[in-house]
C-alpha cells in the first residue's frame, strides 16, 4: 500500500536531520533520540464513515457531508467526507511498516461518523468502537493501546453520563485485553482509569490517566449543574497525590482538550469552571505530569502551561484528526495525520514528535496512499526538545511579529492542506497566540487585551 516507499523516503529524511543537526552544538540531543529514547505513537479522531462509496451523485457519496456535494470523492476519502474504512486501514499499515519501535500507543477518542443524531443509535456506536478496536487490534496484536473516549463515542453524541452505561460496559469489555481490571472498572462507571506501564530502563513506572473530558464538555446536558461529575475530579487529585508520593511521572490523555480553543475567540474547550478547576489541578501537580495529549479539534496545536508566576511548568499537544472532515459548513479542512513521540525512558520527558501525513489529494490521484513525514518538531521550530521550557521558548519564537515559524506552525495546523486562501490574520494570530500560552481565563483575557502580549 506505498507504506514500504513512505519509509525509505523518511529514513534518508532521517539522516539529513542528523547531518544538518550536527552543525548546531546546541541541538545534538535530537540526533541520538532514536536508538535510545522510547517511542509511542499517538491517533485521534478516525470517524470512520461505513457509508462511504464513490458513486456519481455527489450528495450520495457519503452520509457524513450530510446532504452536501462531496468535492472530489477518491478511495481515500473526500475533504467533506469522514473516514472511508480504507483510509484508516492504510494509516495503521504505515504505523506497522514504518518500522518503528513503540512501547505503547495512545487513542484519544471520537470513533463514529459526524452525522444528524438519528442516523445513529446505542447500537451502531458501540459497533463502529468495536470495529475500530478490533482494527487497530489486528495491526498490533502485541502493543499496549491507551484508549480515551469521544464526544462521539456514545449516543446521542456528548451526552456521555456520570454513572454506569451501555456505552461504558461495551468499551470496558472491548479494552479489557489492554488494561488491567481496576482500569476497567472505573471504564465502567465513569469513563475513565488510571494505568501503569514498567519500563525496564528505570524502576520507575509511567502512569497513563485517561480522563473523560467530555463530561465537562458544554453540551454534554447530563453533567449540568454537577460540581464534581462522577468524582473525577477527587479521583484525579486522588490518583495525582498518589503518584506524586510514589515518585511515579504521569501522561495526561483525553479527547477534549483544556485551555481556549485556537480558532474561536474566547472560547474554552470544556465549561469554563471546569477548566479553571482541571488548571488549577494541573498547576499544582505538574512536578509530576511529564505530558499531556488530546485531540478533538482536528487539528495540530500545542500548549504550555504556565505557572502563576508565568514559568512553563507543562507541554500539552493536540494531535490532528486521521479523518479530513471537521464540520460540512467549515471552509477549510486537514490532510489526515497520525504521530510518533520520543520521549525520555528515565525521566519520561518529552524529546520529540514526528508528525506523519496523507496528502489525501495526491492518494486519491494515485489510488496508493504515500504517509510522509510532515515535520519533526526539534527541526521545524529549533528547540531541543519537548520540555516546557523548550516549548515556551517556541510560543515566544512565534510570537515575534511577522514570524516565518508562525506561518509555519498555522500550516501544520491544518496538516499541510492545500488552500491558498489559508491565511490568519491579526485577530486569528492572536487567538492561536494567546491560546498556546494562557489556559486559564485571567491570563487569557489579559493576553487578549494586551494583544497577545506580543514581542515590541
Ligand atoms: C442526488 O441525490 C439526491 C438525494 O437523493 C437527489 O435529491 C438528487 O436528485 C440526486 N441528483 C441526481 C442528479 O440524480
Ligand atoms: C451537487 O452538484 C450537482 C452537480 O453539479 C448540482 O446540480 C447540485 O445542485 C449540487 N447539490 C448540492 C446540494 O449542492
Ligand atoms: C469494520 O467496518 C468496515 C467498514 O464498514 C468493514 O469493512 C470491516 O469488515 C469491519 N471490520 C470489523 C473487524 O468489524
Ligand atoms: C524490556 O523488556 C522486554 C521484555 O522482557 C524486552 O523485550 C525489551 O527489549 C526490554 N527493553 C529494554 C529497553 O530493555
Ligand atoms: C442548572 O442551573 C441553572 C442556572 O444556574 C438553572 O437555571 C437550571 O434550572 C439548573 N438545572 C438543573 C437541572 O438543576
Ligand atoms: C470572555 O468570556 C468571559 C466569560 O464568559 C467574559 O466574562 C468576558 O467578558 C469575555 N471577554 C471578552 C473580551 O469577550
Ligand atoms: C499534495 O498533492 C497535491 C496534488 O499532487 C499537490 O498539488 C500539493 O502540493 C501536495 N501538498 C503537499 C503539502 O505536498
Ligand atoms: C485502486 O487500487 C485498488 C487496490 O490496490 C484496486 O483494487 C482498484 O481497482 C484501484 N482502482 C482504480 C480506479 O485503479
Ligand atoms: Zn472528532
Ligand atoms: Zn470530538
Amino acid at each position: 500500500m506505498g507504506g514500504r516507499r513512505g519509509f525509505r523516503g523518511l529514513a534518508l529524511w532521517g539522516l539529513l536531520l542528523c547531518g544538518s543537526l550536527r552543525d548546531l552544538a546546541s541541538a545534538a540531543p535530537a540526533c541520538a533520540a532514536p536508538s535510545d529514547a522510547g517511542q509511542f505513537w499517538h491517533i485521534s479522531d478516525l470517524h470512520l464513515d461505513p457509508t462511504y462509496h464513490i458513486t456519481s451523485n455527489r450528495t450520495q457519496v457519503c452520509a457524513s457531508s450530510k446532504g452536501v456535494n462531496a468535492s472530489n470523492p477518491g478511495p481515500f476519502g473526500d475533504f467533506m467526507c469522514d473516514s472511508p474504512y480504507r483510509l484508516i486501514l492504510s494509516a495503521l499499515q504505515h504505523m506497522k511498516d514504518s518500522g518503528q519501535q513503540a512501547s505503547f500507543m495512545i487513542w484519544t477518542g471520537d470513533s463514529p461518523p459526524h452525522v444528524p443524531v438519528k442516523e445513529l443509535s446505542t447500537k451502531i456506536v458501540i459497533d463502529i468502537i468495536g470495529n475500530m478496536t478490533s482494527t487497530i487490534r489486528s495491526f498490533f496484536p502485541d502493543l499496549q493501546v491507551f484508549p480515551a473516549l469521544g464526544n462521539h463515542d456514545y449516543w446521542p453524541q456528548d451526552q456521555l453520563p456520570a454513572s454506569v452505561s451501555e456505552v461504558y460496559n461495551a468499551v470496558a469489555d472491548f479494552w479489557k485485553p489492554w488494561l488491567t481490571d481496576e482500569a476497567v472498572s472505573t471504564l465502567r462507571t465513569g469513563g475513565f482509569y488510571t494505568q501503569t506501564i514498567q519500563s525496564n530502563m528505570t524502576a520507575q513506572p509511567l502512569r497513563i490517566i485517561s480522563l473523560n473530558t467530555i463530561l465537562y464538555y458544554p453540551p454534554n446536558t447530563m453533567t449540568l449543574n454537577m460540581t464534581d461529575p462522577a468524582n473525577q475530579f477527587a479521583w484525579l487529585e486522588r490518583v495525582l497525590e498518589t503518584a506524586h508520593q510514589n515518585k511515579e511521572k504521569v501522561y495526561v490523555i483525553g479527547h477534549v482538550p483544556v485551555g481556549y480553543l485556537p480558532f474561536s475567540r474566547n472560547t474554552t474547550a470544556i465549561r469554563e469552571h471546569y477548566n479553571e478547576r482541571l488548571i488549577e489541578i494541573f498547576r499544582r501537580y505538574s512536578s509530576v505530569i511529564a505530558g499531556q495529549f488530546f485531540g478533538h479539534t482536528h487539528r495540530d496545536s500545542i500548549m504550555v502551561l504556565l505557572d502563576e508566576k508565568e514559568k512553563p511548568v507543562n507541554s500539552l499537544f493536540v494531535a490532528p484528526a486521521v479523518t479530513p472532515v471537521m464540520d460540512v459548513f467549515e471552509v477549510d479542512s486537514n490532510n489526515p495525520g497520525v504521530r510518533l513521540y520520543q520521549y525520555d525512558p528515565l525521566s519520561y520527558n518529552l524529546l520529540d514528535l514526528w508528525q506523519f501525513y496523507l496528502n489525501l489529494t495526491e492518494a486519491n490521484v494515485k489510488n496508493e496512499s504515500v504517509w510522509k513525514l510532515e515535520y519533526v518538531m526539534t527541526k521545524a521550530y529549533g528547540i531541543k526538545d519537548l520540555t516546557p521550557e523548550s516549548l515556551y521558548e517556541m510560543a515566544n519564537q512565534l510570537s515575534v511579529p511577522h514570524s516565518k515559524l508562525f506561518q509555519k506552525y498555522y500550516s501544520h495546523y491544518f496538516v499541510s492542506y492545500d488552500d491558498p486562501s489559508l491565511f490568519c490574520g491579526e485577530h486569528c494570530r492572536i487567538s492561536q497566540l494567546c491560546a498556546i500560552q494562557y489556559l486559564d481565563l485571567t491570563s487569557y483575557a489579559d493576553c487578549i487585551e494586551h494583544k497577545g502580549k506580543l514581542h515590541g
